[in-house]
């Protein structure tokens, strides 16, 4: 559920508008003179039933309980969540979004996490029992620059330092174990400091808040680093040591150096090389790359120079980017068709430490060779040449057949063929198998993976907020044709400015507030039409950065219901729509009059103005109908129109509900 259907399903509409408005019964609906316009008879209305209201008198106004709030408070939709949150007994995050009970413990084991952080940092700087720390620290060539940028702590060489201090805060032993930084002992059934006489490094995730600790033990005896357990807010195979301080100066530099070590993470930083992130020391996740992808494509691993591990390293790193390359994305293109499109490749570049260098040694020894190394990256394809040459026997039949193998997929993802040829050519000379008998591989591996992609067409989702296409579903049958409006003009943008000049020539007002119930949508049409007045459009998967974060939910879930291949060309789309518009006012007419109805048929029996408030029913009664007749004839011509064109249709009322 949305923070706005909850909010809604816990404060009573007729509550909150009594409190601006004196409201008397009329049948089930409340009755009151309108707050937006002076009027002497009540035509102000309140439906508890859907939790509407609406002003029958010369204003017209409408909507829920949203709109009420910030109509009569002057507030824009995320101010009036903030409000209506309060009251309905919700907590907030600053973006607007509900703090559920389980974000609610992960907010304070981050705070547990802070707070020890803190603790560990001050032991370092100032007690007097962390000195052999602070003679190891600068023994390491850290500086206090560093020390303080990246927290870095010491924890006592004691049993419960860490547990004594905090439990005398008010901590409890359950908000320690959770944050990990307790071990329960399950014999004695008591708890004690997870981390002692330990240098400790602050993981933070990517808004730098503390998650976890990696921690050095000051001589080698093992585990060299001990690290915080899993727990509801640190997954280790999800984040990268350091991206926090790096984000910055990956987007500058246009690209990213992923090194093994908090240390080398350190050094870099240090030497103020800031585009540097650790892995910290297992193979690279497909999760930690898609998070890296957000802020380049250009990814540069730096790999020791012998490292047994450093193969399957790289293993991983291709295994992983084949994964985020086959994702794929609904694209609206300007014809208004929608195109499913390959996201962007990584490309990813290998740099060889010197012999007997890790990242650390080489920045502190000498930052310009690392600036060269850099440089010098090699697309991954050579390196996996050398690696895939180096595991195999090329004098044997199956060495031969086992290189070409796995190295055909690698060259055939090349997309420029000039490349694919050097390529081919250098395999043939290595296992001396001929061109054409690689080329031949090529082709069929290529083949294969055609068919693999077309049965894999239905595209991955990705973040839920960044509005990723998804597959295809009916829209939520509350939104109806409201919904159905919506999606289309997000689809298509310049659908909107076609389909209001349309309207127009018709005779009727462009796409409006009134024509929505819900104020998502109307904060979402104002959102999209201030976008357009401004001359810019929109692309569905960057559209979620222009929105305001309370109404993200909202987006998320009307993309979810789009189809990702619309099958209308642009004018029919416009035509489409048009016909949308006019259905949905008609739909929104009916309802208004058959609240009329109701309270014309409750409201004889009222104490004052029965009658003339009766007669102003009648008047609107009449307008109200003339209206719909309007919409129905203008409906009925254009339907004629279509017939004889084989235009589609967009879903009937009775369809999709209101
Ligand atoms: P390294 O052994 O290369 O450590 O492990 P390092 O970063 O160079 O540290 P120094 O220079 O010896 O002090 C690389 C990374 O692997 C993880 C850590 O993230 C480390 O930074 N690691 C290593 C562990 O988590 N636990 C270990 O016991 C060892
Ligand atoms: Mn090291």
């Amino acid at each position: 559920m949305s923070v706005v259907d909850d909010i809604k399903g816990r404060l009573d509409i007729v509550d909150v508008i009594s409190a601006y408005v004196s409201l008397k019964k009329a049948g089930r609906n409340f009755k009151g003179l309108c707050p937006f316009h002076t009027e002497k008879t009540p035509s102000f209305v309140v439906f508890p039933d859907n939790q509407s209201w609406h002003c029958f008198g010369s204003c017209g106004t409408g909507g829920d309980l949203f709109s009420f709030i910030m109509q009569k408070e002057k507030l824009d939709f995320g101010e009036a969540l903030q409000v209506l949150a309060q009251r309905a007994g919700i907590e907030l995050t600053a973006r607007g979004e509900e703090v559920s009970p389980e974000e609610q413990v992960r907010e304070q084991t981050r705070q547990v996490l802070q707070a020890a952080a803190a603790y560990f940092h001050n032991l370092l700087l100032s007690s007097p029992a962390a000195q052999m720390a602070r003679d190891y620290v600068s023994r390491r060539g850290l500086d206090d620059n560093t020390i303080s940028r990246f927290q870095l702590g010491y924890a006592l060489n004691d049993w419960e330092a860490l547990k004594r201090t905090f439990l005398a805060q008010g901590y409890t032993t359950d908000h320690l174990l959770t944050a990990g930084l307790l071990i329960h002992n399950e014999e004695r059934g008591s708890t004690y400091d997870r981390f002692r006489q330990r240098l400790m490094i602050p993981i933070c995730d990517v808004q730098g808040r503390v998650i976890g600790f990696g921690a050095r033990a000051f001589d080698d005896t093992p585990p060299k680093y001990l690290n915080s357990p899993q727990t509801l807010v640190f997954d280790k195979g999800r984040v990268l040591y350091g991206l926090d301080q790096a984000r910055r100066a990956i987007r500058d530099t246009g690209h990213v150096v992923i090194v093994e070590g908090y240390m080398d993470v350190l050094a870099a930083h240090q030497a103020g090389e800031r585009n540097v992130v650790a892995s910290m020391g297992t193979a690279l996740t497909e999760t930690q790359l898609r998070q890296l992808k957000r802020y380049t494509n250009e990814f540069i691993l730096a790999l020791d120079a012998d490292d047994a591990g450093s193969h399957a390293t790289i293993r991983g790193v291709h295994m992983a980017r084949q994964a985020l390359e086959k994702e794929s994305v609904a694209v609206p293109t300007a014809s208004g068709m929608v195109r499913q499109e390959a996201r962007l490749a990584v490309n990813v570049r290998v740099m060889t430490l010197p012999q007997g260098f890790d990242p650390d040694d080489l920045i502190r020894h000498d930052v310009h060779q690392w600036h060269a190394l850099v440089k010098a990256a090699a697309p991954l394809v050579d390196f996996l040449f050398g690696v895939v040459v180096q595991e195999n026997d090329l004098s044997t039949a199956k060495g031969k057949a086992t290189v070409v193998r796995e190295l055909v997929p690698l060259i055939q993802e090349l997309a420029d063929p000039i490349e694919r040829t050097h390529y081919v050519q250098r395999l043939a000379r290595l296992t001396q198998v001929d061109e054409r008998t690689i080329q031949r591989e090529i082709e069929r591996q290529a083949a294969a993976s055609k068919l693999a992609v077309s049965a894999d067409r239905q595209p991955r989702v990705s973040h839920p907020g960044a509005g990723a296409a998804a597959p295809v579903s009916a829209p939520r049958p509350s939104e109806g044709m409201a919904g159905y409006v919506l999606q289309q003009v997000l689809l298509q943008p310049r659908l909107l400015g076609e389909a209001d000049r349309q309207l127009q020539e018709l005779g009727f007002e462009p796409l409006r507030d009134a024509d929505f119930g819900r104020s998502e949508q109307r904060t979402l049409l104002q959102v999209l039409t201030d976008l357009q007045g401004r001359g810019e459009t929109w692309q569905l998967p960057a559209l979620a950065e222009d929105v305001p974060p309370f109404l993200q939910s909202y987006l998320a879930d009307l993309v979810r219901g789009l189809p990702t291949r619309p099958s209308l060309a642009a004018d029919q789309a416009a035509h489409d729509l048009v016909n949308a518009v006019l259905r949905l006012r008609q739909v929104n007419l009916q309802q208004r009059l058959q609240e009329l109805r109701y309270l014309q048929a409750n409201d004889g029996g009222g104490a004052e103005g029965a009658n003339s408030s009766e007669n102003d029913y009648r008047l609107l009664v009449e307008t109200q109908r003339q209206e719909l007749g309007r919409l129905q004839v203008a409906l009925s011509r254009r339907s004629l129109l279509s017939q004889s064109s084989q235009r589609p249709s967009p879903p009937t009322a009775a369809a999709t509900g209101i």
